[in-house]
């Protein structure tokens, strides 16, 4: 029976002992998040690494652990520390990652970080190799594993490789930068079907594989010389009636049954009824544009002299890459950004940013989606960014206010969001005094047709068409090839 497995860095579940015990929690991130909800509809296996180094276990946690993912049907490839720091530290997340988000004075071009990710591309396709059949099907996920469609291809050419990219494609100028470029063009190169999360990604990867490797490109159609690959744009969506049904749950909830958080929260805001929340949340990323968004709080508050004791910024940053120098600076930043903030506009009564610096379980998550009036959401490049549709999704009374980075993959689709410029600070504190004040019927207005459209497209549509996708390719490449 032909299997479709699924392939990324991160497993939907994170490896976390305490002390001697082993426990899987949730991973963070759009992508584990996401192909979360999708995995259980595919017969096969997902392949990836548990989140911990493989030299601090022991054989017994190993074996539980093993064990543990096996009941989620999670296959592990291990990592041993050295690989952790320069294949996932070093080229994933001090080369790639920045230079795909246009932080291209933050790239670093090591030969040893290099060496690692084809190493651990090596060691991803060897997993997956051991266990696909001819026939199958595998769908690669993100940057880390760019040359794993080659290796699988010239090991097996008859399974059909589909890959997607859940962070930007930078445009020519900026992706020729890297010193590796033609290898990770041509590992791509190795799937049959490429997707993007918008079409100026695909734009930009067209524009790279002409200019650099010269093959054909008609449509969207890659004319390589041994066979005919597709490329094309899935927006990415979240899975709609899961977070609107739980904000649904919420408005039913007699007393007795709330949850502390959700009284805490409504006390909260009963104190003072024009009182609004705003609320932001995010990995502590560079790219999220934390630093620009407190400033731009800061702005609305000196500007606005008659908001505050009004209006608080909820904050939930979620602790990312923390072992790499980049993040450690921006945490520190953001730390004292907030310290400053709240000492310049806080009294005893009042503190305009609550800051939390942690992951938080699902329900509170929704809890705080359905209680903010006004989502603030700023990266300065973001593939898609997921928060925003779920904010979407959670609104239960229909209102509710999005303020959202025209650099997110999401403005493409969200456009009855407050469009802004990132790094505008006077036009974000402008944008946020207009969602506050907005008019109600206004606000549903929008928020129908938001919610329309992110219901619509969901993440199992999602699935579904870069599924059917890899259906449709086999068909092209077999005219292709008569032809
Ligand atoms: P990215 O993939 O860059 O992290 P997205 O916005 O696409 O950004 O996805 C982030 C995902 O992680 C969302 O599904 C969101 O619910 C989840 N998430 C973000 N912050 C937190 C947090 N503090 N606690 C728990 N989950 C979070
Ligand atoms: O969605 C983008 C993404 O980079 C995923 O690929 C990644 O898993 C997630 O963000 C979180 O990052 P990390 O896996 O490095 O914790």
């Amino acid at each position: 029976m032909t299997k479709l497995h699924i392939l990324s860095n991160r497993l939907p579940f994170s490896v976390k002992k305490n002390d001697e015990k082993i426990e899987l929690i949730p991973s963070v991130g759009g992508l584990a998040t996401g192909m979360k909800s999708v995995y259980g509809q595919f017969e096969g296996s997902w392949i990836g690494w548990p989140g911990v180094e493989l030299d601090t276990c022991t054989t017994e946690q190993l074996l539980e652990m093993n064990a543990m993912l096996k009941e989620e049907k999670c296959i592990p490839v291990h990592l041993t520390h050295n690989e952790t720091l320069h294949y996932y530290e070093g080229f994933c997340n001090k080369t790639i990652w920045p230079l795909f988000h246009y932080f291209t004075q933050y790239a670093e071009y090591d030969a040893a970080d290099w060496e690692s990710y084809v190493n651990v591309n090596r060691k991803f396709a060897d997993a997956a190799l051991s266990i696909i059949g001819d026939d199958d099907y595998i769908w690669i996920h993100d940057y880390h594993l760019l040359l794993v469609p080659q290796m699988i291809k010239e090991t097996k050419p008859s399974v059909t490789i589909g890959f997607f990219l859940h962070i930007p494609f930078p445009s020519f100028e900026v992706f020729r930068l890297l010193p590796w470029r033609m290898e990770i063009l041509n590992g791509l190169l190795g799937a049959d079907l490429i997707g993007f999360h918008t079409f100026d990604y695909e734009r930009h990867f067209f524009s790279c594989v002409r200019r650099l490797i010269g093959y054909d490109i008609t449509l969207n159609h890659i004319n390589a010389p041994d066979r005919l690959i597709l490329v094309d744009a899935f927006p990415m969506g979240i899975d709609y009636m899961k977070f609107h049904e739980s904000s649904r749950h919420l408005d039913k909830q007699s007393e007795n049954e709330k949850s502390d958080f959700t009284k805490q929260l409504e006390d909260f805001i009963l104190q003072s009824p024009d009182r609004k929340l705003i609320l932001s949340i995010d990995r502590m990323d560079y790219t999220k544009g934390i630093p620009h968004r407190l400033k731009a709080f800061a702005n609305f508050l000196q500007n606005y002299p008659e908001y505050r004791q009004k209006v608080t910024l909820i904050m939930l940053a979620v602790p990312s890459r923390d072992e790499v120098e980049h993040y450690q600076l921006l945490k520190k930043e953001v730390d004292e950004l907030v310290g400053k903030i709240n000492g310049m506009f806080g009294d005893i009564n009042y503190t305009p940013i609550w800051y939390f610096y942690r992951s938080m379980p699902y329900q509170n998550l929704v809890e705080l989606y359905h209680a903010c009036d006004v989502a603030l959401i700023t990266p300065v490049r973001d593939g898609m960014n997921l928060v925003a549709k779920e904010y979407v999704a959670a609104r239960t009374g229909i209102d509710g206010c999005i303020i959202l980075s025209e650099m997110a993959g999401a403005a493409k689709e969200l456009g009855e969001a407050i469009l802004v410029n990132p790094n505008n600070d006077n036009e974000i504190a402008e944008a946020i005094r207009q969602a506050i004040s907005m008019p109600a019927d206004e606000q549903q207005e929008r928020m129908e047709r938001l919610q329309d459209r992110i219901k619509r497209y969901d993440v199992f549509k999602w699935a579904a068409e870069f599924v059917n996708s890899m259906h449709k390719v086999q068909h092209l490449q077999s005219e292709y090839n008569t032809r």
